[in-house]
């Protein structure tokens, strides 16, 4: 083992005993120490854990390795579709990320969202690209019993988290495994597509397509709600905003693209989260 892999691992084994006793304050009744510096420490150390555990398994390619593995448009099993978008496969871990990137105001993140949506009671809602589900199933409240929520993602893994996650909380949302590309709806079918943090996720080709098949699966009038990342990547304010795949994508830039495809009456501005932004357009 090389030098640097070999303090890699010391690194990660430091970081993790601070994490343990950081946990172990919390139960033995300092929760003081948890809450002040405590978690601070956790974070912390459960990150620079990864890190090192990371640069320990092979340098910084194994960061690439992994990071491209979690990301892959590659079918994780058989039943996931082929797409050139970019899937993700760590549902769990995906939750918790959201957790993080919204500062635990995830709930408020979809409530601002669906107020966009302008959702009444009776309508039937598609979510393209639903991830663990979060949206359709707080969709569903909206719609209520008449209404209708169907939510679609490339990732079995995402759906297989969603459908977990809308029986515990009793909802009766329909979510299957399908790609943005070609969805399996008939024309017309819908009142209102929703989008959040997806598009970027596509390669151009793909996007193109994707909208064409919401401006197919909407009813005439329908309306479609899509959140990004947009703005400026010089002027964004948040890390998320400036990774790498964020920071090369504005939501705005597909306005034109929009209104070739029949999708009209744009408004758009800042969702007032994070580097987000929103368009709503109607078919
Ligand atoms: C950043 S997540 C957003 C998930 C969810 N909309 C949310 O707001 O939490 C992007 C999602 O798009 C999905 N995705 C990527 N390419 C796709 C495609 N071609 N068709 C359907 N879903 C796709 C990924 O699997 C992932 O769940």
């Amino acid at each position: 083992m090389t030098r640097h892999r070999h303090l890699a691992f010391v690194a990660a084994l430091i970081s993790l005993v601070i994490s343990v006793i950081a946990i172990a304050m919390f139960f033995i009744g300092h929760k003081w120490l948890w809450f002040g510096a405590g978690t601070a420490a956790t974070i912390l150390a459960i990150h620079i854990t990864l890190f090192h555990t990371a640069l320990g398994l092979g340098g910084l390619s194994a960061f690439g390795y992994i990071w491209r593995w979690l990301h892959s448009g590659r079918s994780a099993d058989a039943t996931t579709p082929d797409t050139t978008g970019r899937v993700i496969h760590w549902a769990f871990a995906y939750d918790l990320l959201v957790w993080v990137l919204t500062l635990g105001r995830e709930r408020a993140f979809r409530e601002k969202t669906l107020e966009l949506a302008h959702l009444a009671p009776g309508e039937s809602v598609l979510d393209v690209g639903c991830g663990t589900g979060s949206l359709a199933i707080a969709a569903k409240l909206c719609v209520g019993q008449t209404g209708t929520v169907n939510g679609i993602d490339a990732s079995a893994e995402m759906i297989a988290r969603a459908r977990k996650k809308a029986a515990k909380a009793g909802s009766e949302v329909n979510f299957q495994t399908a790609v943005v590309e070609t969805l399996p709806f008939s024309d017309h079918a819908f009142d209102v597509v929703l989008s959040t943090v997806m598009l970027h996720h596509l390669p151009d080709v793909a996007r193109h397509k994707c909208i064409e098949e919401i401006r197919r699966v909407l009813k005439p009038g329908g309306r479609m709600l899509a959140v990004d990342f947009g703005g400026a990547a010089d002027k964004r304010e948040t890390r998320a905003g400036r990774l790498h795949n964020h920071a090369h994508f504005d939501l705005c830039d597909l306005i034109p693209t929009l209104h070739e495809l029949g999708l009209n009456s744009i408004e758009s501005g800042a969702m007032g989260f994070r580097d987000l932004q929103f368009i709503r357009a109607a078919s």
